[in-house]
């Protein structure tokens, strides 16, 4: 595999790990905050981003390449309500999707056809999922923050009701 594709896939997988993380930290803030629905769709978000590293990282075993782990910072602990969390989700898979669009040119400058395989799984998976954190931005928008609306979207997210977000059916190669 080109060294510099290889360096910036390892790289990717801080991405991965740090929204896994925030995303875990996310779903503990929102059941604190008496969610549940919502809660327990963060901690889904939070097992497919780790599905996602491990995605890349049995790419890079199967071609034996080296797996370096990154270090993971301390996620937020608390947030102003949970439209800041969502955009903040929002803002978080923009990222990802910005280092994917680069590793795809990456991979495509080297000629690397499996790595152009591997990763328009994730160009197709980001799409999604920039779609549904936008899709529950807009309801909580609508809803309001507090109250009746918030505790209407967290009904209609334990319901999969809000376009992106049923029940996730990620195969996950672990
Ligand atoms: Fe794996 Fe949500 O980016």
């Amino acid at each position: 595999m080109n060294t510099d594709l290889l360096a910036d896939l390892n790289e990717h997988l801080r991405l991965e790990f740090r929204a896994a993380h925030e995303y875990l930290a996310m779903s503990i803030w929102l059941s604190a905050h008496d969610l549940p629905g919502f809660s327990v769709w963060m901690r889904q978000q939070s097992t497919d981003e780790l599905g996602h590293a491990n995605r890349v990282i049995e790419h890079l075993l199967d071609r034996d390449q080296a797996v370096k782990l990154p270090a993971i910072p301390e996620p937020p602990a608390d947030w102003p309500d949970a439209v800041a969390l969502v955009a903040h989700v929002l803002r978080n898979e923009q990222e990802v999707t910005a280092s994917i669009t680069a590793l795809y040119e990456a991979a495509e400058g080297a000629g690397d056809r499996g790595a152009q395989i591997m990763l328009q799984w994730f160009v197709n998976e980001q799409m999604e999922e920039e779609s549904s954190a936008r899709a529950l931005l807009g309801r909580l928008k609508l809803a309001g923050s507090t109250g009746l609306g918030l505790l209407l979207v967290d009904q209609e997210l334990a319901a999969g009701k809000i376009p992106g977000t049923a029940s996730s059916s990620e195969s996950v190669p672990v």
